[in-house]
């Protein structure tokens, strides 16, 4: 059996700058992966060629044993990899459940669901059905504009989500989100996603949250993986608490 993702001797250069360098994982079926690293350390440049938004300078990367290196982001999305974005992105205008009949639009017909009637029946259920397994069900006539940031992250998680998934890319889940919130809103998204059996790789400057939620961290540094372990291990290695930690630690005193 080979790995869900495979990534092999992988780099990405922007002009004299390498963004990622020489990088090679795996990750398995049903793992939950935490990626951490500094500010520019290459974390979405990574998530960004998985999902096909950036081609990769060279390398190699694996879904199910298929190479989908440089393959466009609709194909990607077709084979089973979704992600969020660092900045949700979702409809300013439109409510919460036409943003979610929309992104079902995208995924089943393949483009932007414009002359066809957005509350077809069957998919307008099965939104809703998605709404309350998110907690946001109360919201879904609310304009997308108006809504609570961590309400806001839910929506576009669950628009990721639409095709089920079978590996998950999350670009920081719980950024701009409250202390007081972050647990719950992390809590609900791991509920659904453990039931759906999707696969996690989920960026995150929040080391509470890195600590609570990943079986497995990665971390990088100037485009290079130094750490990969259990998150105890990597959190407390002097090289991580250097370059990656150190830092946050000393931010949040
Ligand atoms: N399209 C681009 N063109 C040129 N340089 C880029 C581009 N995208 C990213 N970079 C550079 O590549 C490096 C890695 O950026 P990346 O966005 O992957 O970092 P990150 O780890 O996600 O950081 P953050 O935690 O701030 O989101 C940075 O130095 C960044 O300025
Ligand atoms: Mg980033």
């Amino acid at each position: 059996m080979s790995a869900l993702l495979e990534v092999s001797a992988l780099y990405k250069r922007f002009g004299t700058l390498a963004a990622v360098s020489n990088l090679s994982l795996s990750v398995e079926r049903g793992e939950v992966v935490g990626v951490i690293g500094a500010n520019g350390a290459g974390k979405t440049t990574f998530v960004n060629m998985v999902t096909g938004y950036l081609a990769p300078s060279s390398g190699r990367i694996a879904f199910s044993g298929r190479e989908i290196t440089g393959r466009p982001p609709r194909q990607i999305a077709k084979a089973g990899i979704a992600r969020s974005f660092q900045v949700p992105q979702v409809f300013a205008s439109a409510s919460v459940i036409d943003n979610l009949l929309i992104a079902f639009g995208v995924a089943e017909d393949g483009r932007l669901p414009i002359w066809s009637p957005l509350r077809r029946r069957g998919r307008e259920e099965r939104a809703m059905a998605m709404l309350e397994a998110y907690g946001i069900a109360s919201y879904s006539e609310e304009p997308a504009s108006l809504l609570p940031q961590g309400v806001r992250k839910l929506l576009d998680i669950a628009m990721a989500t639409v095709r089920e998934p079978d590996l998950l890319l999350l670009d920081e889940p719980t950024s701009g989100i409250s202390a007081r919130e972050k647990f719950a809103i992390m809590d609900r998204i791991m509920t659904v996603l453990e039931e759906q059996k999707t696969t996690i790789l989920f960026i995150e400057h929040d080391m509470e949250i890195i600590g609570r939620y990943a079986r497995r961290v990665l971390a990088f540094a100037d485009g290079f993986i130094i750490a990969d372990g259990p998150p105890a291990k990597v959190i407390d290695d002097p090289e991580v608490r250097r370059l990656v930690v150190g830092e946050r630690v000393k931010a949040a005193r």
